[in-house]
């Protein structure tokens, strides 16, 4: 190893070691309200940041030790503090919102659970789910009795997952299809998309009974109440609805284990009408389960808390599961985009 490749080496392991208090600056700087200053300023004082923040001395200047040191903002020769320049092109960007939804996410929902994820391996079961008040076995469960969490899962899920649907909508054309089922479609985000692209089409969202009034609520709001109807389901309890042209699972499947997913795919082969198709929009990893490294540090969210066993899957693990259930002409589109999101579709003949 050179000495260049030795220093790079050094400089991930130190990532490695501290990367929740790195997090923990970017939550910090979020909250603190240290980047949004940059919305209306290009630099900052520190007195300035110092009112922004309502933070004392002391505590700004370990603050903002962190944030320079992770060359998210940097210093002038004036000494003033300036956004770095990748955070400025963040900050200024339509995606700015989707990452702090990200971020309240990982603080409120991920972070305590994911120091569970050994003990979760072990037992192969989520126990980090532990942290998070309510009953239930999943977090979705817990979303009944625990709205502040319910609230920050689905304002982070709604962004993130109309950011992403751009992808779908753009590769995949919904055109000829009559009746689309979408699974565990939280507040019906991905159906709201679609509907508005193809007029002619009509959508059964289902989800948990107790989301109910807040997916109608959605649908109501955009007029769409006529083409959305909104069925109350335990996908892995119930049975489907039948006779549509395309099933949907929207961020779903990897939530569930390996035979749950087995099992969702059956039926969902079960509600489609020959000709139909499965649809399976979610990052997803390569084939060697080597990357990408985003799909993998996720899994550890859905192995040590959302329902247990889940996992980002590689594309080959659902061609493997829906060859064996019978769907025919497999096909995988990769979404080249920052996140790793995959489509994959698979027909009933
Ligand atoms: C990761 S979220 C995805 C939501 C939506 N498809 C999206 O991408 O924005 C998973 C959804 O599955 C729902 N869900 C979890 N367990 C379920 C079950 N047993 N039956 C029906 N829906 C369920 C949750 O309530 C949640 O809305």
């Amino acid at each position: 190893m050179s000495n260049d490749e030795y220093i790079a080496f050094e400089e991930r392991l130190m990532l490695l070691l501290h990367g929740s208090a790195a997090f923990q600056y970017v939550n910090a700087g979020i909250k603190l309200k240290i980047f949004c200053y940059y919305l209306d300023h290009e630099r900052a004082t520190f007195a300035e940041l110092r009112s922004s923040s309502e933070l004392s001395g002391d505590a700004l200047e370990c603050l903002l030790f962190g944030l320079t040191s992770l060359k998210l903002l940097r210093r002038n020769n004036r000494g003033e503090y300036l956004l770095s320049k990748g955070m400025v092109a963040l900050v200024k960007s339509d995606f700015w919102q989707v990452f702090e939804s990200m971020v309240e996410f990982q603080s409120e929902i991920a972070y305590m659970g994911q120091g569970k994820f050994v003990e979760a391996l072990r037992k192969n079961s989520n126990v980090g789910l532990e942290y998070i008040a309510g009953s239930g076995s999943t977090l979705y469960e817990k979303f009944q009795s625990n709205d502040r969490i319910k609230s920050v899962f689905y304002r982070y899920m709604e962004l993130y997952s109309k950011y992403a649907a751009k992808h779908l909508l753009e590769r995949v054309s919904f055109r000829d299809d009559k009746r689309i089922l979408d699974v565990g479609g939280g507040r019906g985000g991905a159906s709201i998309l679609l509907a508005k692209e193809n007029e002619e089409s009509e959508f059964v969202v289902t989800d948990l009974k107790f989301m109910e009034f807040e997916i109608n609520e959605e649908v109501k709001k955009c007029g769409l109440e006529e083409r959305i109807s909104f069925e109350p389901l335990d996908i892995l309890n119930d049975t489907f609805p039948s006779e549509f042209d395309s099933v949907l699972f929207f961020h779903q499947l990897v939530i569930w284990a390996k035979p749950q997913v087995e099992k969702l795919l059956i039926k969902a082969f079960r509600a489609l009408r020959p000709g139909g198709r499965v649809i399976i929009f979610s990052s997803m990893a390569n084939q060697e389960y080597s990357g990408p490294l985003m799909a993998s540090l996720d899994s550890v969210y859905f192995k040590a808390i959302a329902a247990g066993n889940g996992m980002i899957y590689s594309w080959k693990e659902y061609f493997l599961i829906l060859e064996k259930i019978g769907f025919s002409d497999l096909e995988r589109i990769d979404c080249l985009g920052w996140t790793p999101h995959q489509i994959v579709v698979a027909h009933k003949k």
